[in-house]
């Protein structure tokens, strides 16, 4: 990781994606939006743009960013789609390839996409199959989208049987993080996001986690060297991971700690805004620390701290805290039978001996996964419910 001075003076962190021919730089900073043009410019020289953003991204910063490039002498197009999960669809997908078309897209036009995961996946996966394969930018306006889905390269839509089944992997040329778009974002979508940079302190960094405990009220509320802490180290840690396994094969998998368990809850509420990705991923954080300490594996007092934290900065912990329904825990394990994750008929779970100790484990007993399921779902059942539901 580096700090440096682009030509505007401002510092801004780089942190870069090493994959041989492929690597790639993630620039972290402020007000990055307004020098996305000559940042662009300076590294593409030459190259026409084509933006993908939806509609409450572009109200809020598509104007900035067009600017920006106009200032730049970058020639640039925009596309606006809808906002939400139910844009990653091949309607949607359909629809936008053919916005690119009709923006005469060559093979050296870079799509930036603009926007939430939402837009990171969707326009990755365009950019990734249109005239078999174009160069795309990932400009990340969730705090989700900065620590996790610009870097990387997964790209997908959802499907009727799952979500992210259909895609590719395709590497973004560059990231450009600008932390004040976070400035606009919604109290409980810069909540959701949280859940993901609480994921990187538990996988393998208890020096991170212990540093959001003191400092994650302050992140979001929108301090400016906190925030910048939390993005810079999150995503050294997804750049670290994706150079060493970049297509999850291995150590990429340790990604998914809380995911097993979120995908499930999210599938049971339908993907949809009843329940967010970074919500389901929070109760998924609390429910992998209960597995393994149920399974001795993780001390009990890590498995406090972790929900505790969680549930102080708002976020579920645990499915007592989410929308009323009625949850089965039948209906959960088969939700995650279907996971992109399951090996040869096996539910993979990342587990923990501690905090910053995650592993993945492919021999959970299912029985043990059932009654915890089941014992949660009956706490949240009682009238003694914990505090701190989200919606
Ligand atoms: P999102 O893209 O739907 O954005 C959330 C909402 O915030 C949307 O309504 C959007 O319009 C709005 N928004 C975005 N930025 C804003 C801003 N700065 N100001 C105001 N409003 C803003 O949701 P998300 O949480 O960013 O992404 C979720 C998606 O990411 C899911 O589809 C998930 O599958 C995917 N994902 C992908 C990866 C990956 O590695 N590719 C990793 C994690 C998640
Ligand atoms: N968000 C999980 C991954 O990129 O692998």
């Amino acid at each position: 990781m580096t700090e440096s001075l682009d030509r505007s003076e401002a510092p801004c962190d780089s942190v870069r994606v090493e994959l041989g021919a492929r690597s790639y730089e993630i620039l972290v900073g402020r007000r990055l939006l307004v020098r996305a043009g000559q940042l662009i410019a300076e590294r593409f020289a030459g190259r026409r743009c084509v933006v993908v953003t939806d509609s409450n991204v572009a109200r809020a910063h598509l104007a900035a960013l067009e600017g920006s490039l106009a200032s730049a002498g970058v020639k640039t197009t925009s596309i606006m789609l809808d906002p939400g999960e139910q844009s990653k669809d091949f309607d949607h997908l359909e629809v936008l390839i053919e916005r690119l078309f009709e923006a005469r897209i060559e093979r050296s036009t870079l799509v930036i996409a603009l926007g939430g995961g939402v837009i990171g996946d969707l326009a990755g996966f365009a950019a990734s199959i249109v005239l078999r394969g174009i160069d795309f930018i990932q400009v990340p306006t969730t705090l989700l989208a900065q620590v996790d889905s610009s870097v990387g390269g997964k790209t997908a839509i959802n499907s009727r049987f799952g979500k992210n089944l259909i895609g590719s992997f395709h590497q973004p040329r560059l990231v450009l993080i600008d932390t004040d778009a976070l400035d606009t974002l919604p109290r409980r979508e810069l909540l959701a996001g949280y859940a993901e940079v609480v994921k990187y302190g538990l996988i393998d960094n208890p020096t991170f986690f212990a540093w959001l405990e003191t400092n994650g009220a302050a992140l979001l509320a929108g301090e400016p060297t906190a925030r910048r802490h939390a993005v810079v180290t999150s995503c050294a840690a997804k750049a670290r991971i994706v150079a060493a396994d970049e297509r999850e094969t291995g150590v990429r998998a340790l990604l998914n700690l809380g995911h097993t368990f979120g995908h499930a809850l999210e599938a049971e509420t339908g993907f949809g805004p009843a329940l967010l990705h970074g919500e389901a991923v929070g109760a998924g954080l609390g429910l992998a620390f209960a597995l393994s300490s149920r399974l001795g594996l993780c001390p009990a007092p890590d498995v406090t701290r972790v929900t505790r934290h969680l549930a102080a900065m708002g976020l579920p912990t645990t499915i007592a805290d989410l929308p009323e329904r009625p949850w089965s825990a039948a209906r959960l394990i088969e939700h995650m039978t279907h996971d992109k994750k399951v090996r040869a008929g096996r539910i993979a779970f990342v587990l923990a001996r501690g905090i910053g100790g995650a592993f993945v484990a492919d021999d959970v007993p299912i029985e043990s996964v059932r009654s915890l399921l089941a014992e949660f779902i009956d706490r949240g059942a009682a009238p003694a419910r914990a505090s701190g539901a989200t919606s």
